[in-house]
């Protein structure tokens, strides 16, 4: 396998499609998101040995709550557990984890196997992964417009500008994402990355994201690197 020359520094996923792969070979939901979990295993793999810094998925959305309860419940043990498992790998690979997201909607227990994990990995630095848990874009803007209306009460007649606004989402002093991955045909956002995706390039691929390993993402990896970035200038 040939890794492409221009590789970006932070891809993120929408991990979709758990639901359907489990349905087609006539098995519960939740055994697609056990199995999606194996394909997080693969793309961490691959991202450490090909010298990605930043890799972030989308877990939990804040909409996701609104699924049935059992799931829910389900997907929540399963995130705590699946953490708890990597916490040798994240050593091992010297891989820094973090969770971002509305943490006051998660349960205690939860809360507590995070901040475990987090202060185990704070200070690696080869790999930073980031786990979107109850998550929403539009959630992220507005708690960080609300934190730096309050800044601004002190400075009255200061206007602020876009780049002022990093540093109060969540995703403070992490870069904005050069390619964001959509697994299982799904073409929008869902409430995802909103502000951060301005100008990240898009993927989307039919493949369910439990059969996305090694070769999808090398293939989108490649579809990056054949594309031009503008920003808005003429090249
Ligand atoms: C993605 O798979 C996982 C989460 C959103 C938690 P889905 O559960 O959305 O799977 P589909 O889209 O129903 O197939
Ligand atoms: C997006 O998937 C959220 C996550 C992957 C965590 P959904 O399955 O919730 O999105 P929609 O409902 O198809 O837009
Ligand atoms: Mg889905």
């Amino acid at each position: 396998m040939q890794i492409p020359d221009r590789l970006p520094q932070h891809v993120s996923f929408i991990m979709d499609g758990n639901g359907r792969w489990a349905q087609a070979r006539g098995k519960e939901r939740v055994q697609g998101h056990f199995e999606g979990v194996e394909s997080v295993r693969a793309v961490m793999e691959a991202s450490v040995e090909w010298g990605i810094p930043y890799v972030s998925f989308f877990a939990f959305s804040e909409e996701n709550w609104g699924r049935p309860e059992e799931e829910v419940r389900t997907l929540m043990e399963l995130m705590g557990r699946a953490m708890l498992a990597e916490l040798d790998n994240f050593r091992r690979h010297d891989i820094r984890f973090i969770v971002l997201g509305n943490r006051a909607r998660l349960s205690d227990a939860l809360n507590a196997d995070i901040d475990r994990a987090m202060a185990d990995t704070a200070a690696n630095r080869r790999l930073t992964m980031v786990l979107f848990l109850s998550y929403s874009g539009r959630w992220d803007i507005l708690q960080a417009a609300e934190k730096m209306a309050h800044d601004l009460i002190d400075h009255p007649g200061q206007r602020p500008r876009p780049e002022d606004m990093e540093r109060y989402l969540v995703t403070a002093g992490i870069p904005d994402p050069d390619l964001l991955i959509r697994t299982s045909g799904e073409k929008r956002i869902s409430n995802y990355l909103l502000w951060q995706t301005a100008y990240t390039e898009f993927v989307f691929t039919d493949t369910l994201w439990p059969d996305f390993r090694r070769e999808a993402y090398l293939k989108a990896l490649e579809e990056f690197a054949s594309r031009d970035r503008r920003f808005g200038k003429i090249k």
